[in-house]
């Protein structure tokens, strides 16, 4: 039986490589709807790349909806330093004609987790925690109902990407945050810890290159771009491809490795507002809250996500 998922998204180059992956995989993974977050650029951008992902993959018929176009209480922060003015630059790729689905993305997370068996359904956050937060709050009913939540966010050893102490998705809506780490449904974290570990060098970007599919050329086009930024940055020798971890992760379980620990959101301190304060090494008696990872197998990641995105 296939992991059934919402994904929760603010498409993001490297969102795209998850829905792909998520997309790709029909065995161990069941879309049943894509949410759109305001993140790494506004919500009319984040819903409609996602939609121009899903045909990309030969999949017009997923349901895509626009959730909440800004945080709970702050300004929305974006990230086109990152991923360009429309969020997803680096190939060419058509405007969508799939429809935007009517319902509000958070509306229909309520519904499904309403609907649906308890313990049947993952959600995955991909970027701020703004929508599921705001389901949360307004039907406290469905939260015991979520089987998982596996996210990308937050930091500890590598501390921070947006800010010295803060990773971007956290950061831009710590409230949110603080709500879904508080909320009692177990939490997979998909860290900077991980995703640092995760690089797209140019060996492997020239494996999804020689594809020499839509799915494979638009994918290496898309890390060229983003890479120019993070490997000046970090000096590396290619930028870290985050958000496909959550969806590897439902994948190939077995490539990562963490702690059970308590993970606390800042939200106060202008200083270190957003950082997730990580507990990894037990030295207080707060509740184990999160799986916490801290390690992957790289090389077998970006071997699953060149086999699976050859499918598309
Ligand atoms: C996260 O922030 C976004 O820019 C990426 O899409 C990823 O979800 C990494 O900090
Ligand atoms: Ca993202």
């Amino acid at each position: 039986m296939p992991r059934r998922i919402i994904i929760d998204t603010d498409p993001g180059q490297d969102d795209a490589v998850a829905i792909l992956l998520a997309l790709a995989s029909p065995e161990e993974i069941e879309v049943l709807g894509i949410t759109a977050v305001a993140g790494n650029v506004p919500l009319a951008l984040t819903e409609k790349n996602a939609r121009i992902i899903c045909e990309l993959a030969g999949k017009p018929e997923t349901k895509v909806f626009a959730g909440c176009d800004a945080p709970i209480r702050r300004k929305l922060v974006t990230a086109e330093h990152v991923h360009g003015q429309a969020g997803l630059n680096g190939p060419k790729l058509p405007d969508p004609v799939m429809p935007l689905q009517d319902q509000h993305g958070v509306d229909f997370i309520i519904d499904t987790l309403r609907a649906e068996p308890a313990g049947t359904v993952t959600l995955c956050p991909l970027g701020p925690l703004t929508n599921i937060a705001q389901a949360f709050t307004r039907a406290p009913d469905i939260v015991e109902k979520v089987q998982e939540i596996v996210l990308m966010g937050g930091a500890y050893f590598e501390v921070g990407n947006i800010t010295p102490a803060a990773e971007f998705n956290i950061y831009v809506d710590p409230e949110a945050a603080q709500i879904v780490f508080r909320s009692g449904v177990p939490i997979t974290v998909m860290s900077l810890d991980v995703t640092h570990k995760a690089l797209v060098t140019p060996e492997r970007n020239n494996a999804f290159r020689a594809l020499g599919t839509k799915v494979g050329i638009a994918v290496a086009e898309m890390t060229d771009f983003f890479e120019r930024f993070d490997k000046e940055k970090y000096g590396s020798d290619g930028a870290p491809l985050h958000d496909p971890c959550v969806t590897a992760y439902l994948i190939r379980p077995d490539l990562f490795t963490g702690r059970h620990i308590n993970v606390e959101i800042e939200t106060t301190s202008e200083l270190t507002l957003g950082m997730t304060v990580a507990d990894w090494w037990g030295v207080t008696d707060r509740p184990r809250n999160a799986m916490f990872m801290g390690t992957i197998d790289a090389q077998e990641y970006f071997d699953l996500l060149t086999e699976r995105l050859a499918r598309l």
